[in-house]
């Protein structure tokens, strides 16, 4: 069994008892299943298997190391998104040449470092940017490469605050002034242009803005080769989206057949960033009741010690995640809200969600929050990063400890 399921009336984690392995490790607890990750990075790499491409991992998703060794296993490279992320992709193994670097507001540090490293491919998202990785190159006597992140003005249709590949939003350079760019990027010395990159924006589960924008890229790198400009790759970036509800889930192939046509008009090499795709469904969070109350007039309350300080998507996205009990006590569901132990209002994981009985101590998971969950983490009230432990391969390891009180004072000079 592999993943998240019910066996024998408990939530098991490829097979094992969730309660077990948050008895031993406590909680809030992060638990992932590596023959989730294992299934999702294989559907998606067989989905492209007729065409030469990378899958660049995004970082940003989850950037805890023995996560990202594992995915070095299957073959994945990486996608930074700052200097730590890059520092995260090295010390887990990855090869600057199979790091791609990514990111709105780079520092002259960060570029630098970047240049120095030899990465595959800087994405450069202004012309004074460019300009500044072309200063750092030639100050060391090298040639970076670069690709230009394109602002299409395509719609991904999904949550705003993760829409990325619109002329309002921040990221990329706007379609039209792209080509004049990357010819003159071939003029510098220290840069060699090298790609096109897009980012539509994440959870995105209809595959059609993806197609339109995989054209935009096509179009853009041939009419650039008639000019003389020689690209080696088109970046996709990431984006693909899981079935938070368990249902709704965008599909590999789909995805694939939505942007390989035009893609493979070009011939050259395409990479996928995925972050989502691959994580979020093979991680949950388990908590544990802390106090439950329901008084008349009042909404029936479920108190948990996780909440916005573990996982905040709920309350930053609206978004919805699934949330069960490990092992459900018989009775009828009641409608409650399933919150935090912060002081905000806002510490909401589930609202208004049909639950059965619970009691204290009960363990309770959050389903899909593999990915932008511990990376999203802080700690708010002083609370402390929760343990993350990982199953596989027949047996479940810390592959981080729980922050502990010594931690949380470290960098303070009192
Ligand atoms: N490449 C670039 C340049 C990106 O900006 C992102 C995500 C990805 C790849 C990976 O996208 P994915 O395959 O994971 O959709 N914290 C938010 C998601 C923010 C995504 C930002 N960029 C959330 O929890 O929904």
């Amino acid at each position: 069994m592999s993943g998240f399921a019910f066996l024998d009336g408990q939530l098991a984690c490829d097979g094992y008892p969730v309660a077990t392995i948050a008895r031993d490790h406590g909680t809030p607890l992060y638990l992932y299943s590596g023959a989730a990750i294992r299934a999702a990075y294989g559907s998606l790499d067989r989905a492209f298997a007729g065409y030469p491409h990378t899958v660049h991992f995004a970082l940003k998703a989850n950037s805890t190391l023995a996560i990202l060794r594992l995915l070095r296993g299957l073959g994945a490279s990486a996608d930074a998104n700052s200097g730590g992320e890059i520092e995260a992709a090295l010390r887990a193994g990855f090869d600057p040449s199979q790091i791609v670097f990514t990111g709105v507001g780079k520092t002259r540090d960060e570029l630098d470092r970047a240049v120095a490293l030899g990465v595959n491919a800087i994405n450069i998202e202004s012309d004074g940017e460019a300009d500044r990785i072309d200063a750092l190159a030639r100050a060391r006597g090298v040639t970076a490469r670069v690709a230009v992140r394109v602002n299409p003005d395509i719609d991904p249709n999904t949550h705003a605050h993760i829409s990325t590949g619109l002329r309002v939003n921040k990221f990329g350079v706007p379609l039209e002034f792209v080509a004049p760019l990357l010819r003159s990027l071939a003029r510098k010395p220290g840069l060699e242009p090298v790609g096109v990159h897009v980012h539509l924006g994440s959870q995105i589960v209809d595959v059609e803005p993806l197609a339109r924008a995989a054209r935009v890229l096509a179009d853009l790198a041939r009419e650039v080769r008639d000019a003389g400009v020689r690209l080696k790759h088109i970046d996709m970036g990431g984006g693909l989206g899981i079935a938070y509800d368990g249902v709704t889930m965008a599909d590999p192939a789909a995805y694939a057949a939505a942007v390989l046509p035009a893609i493979r008009e070009t011939g050259l090499h395409l990479i996928i960033e995925p972050g989502r795709f691959l994580l979020a469904a093979a991680g949950i969070l388990v908590g544990r009741v802390a106090d439950t109350k329901s008084y008349a007039g009042s909404p029936r309350f479920i108190v948990l010690d996780t909440g916005m300080t573990e996982l905040i998507r709920p309350m930053l996205y609206e978004a919805v995640h699934r949330i069960v009990a490990v092992a459900p006590r018989p009775g009828a569901d009641v409608e409650s809200e399933v919150v935090g132990p912060l002081c905000e209002t806002s510490d909401t994981l589930g609202h208004a969600r049909m639950i059965g009985p619970v009691e204290v101590d009960d363990l309770i998971a959050v389903l899909d929050a593999g990915a932008y969950g511990f990376v999203m983490a802080s700690n708010y009230n002083r609370r402390r990063f929760p343990a993350e432990v990982l199953v596989d391969d027949g047996q479940w390891r810390v592959i981080r400890r729980r922050q502990t009180y010594d931690d949380l004072f470290r960098n303070e000079q009192d």
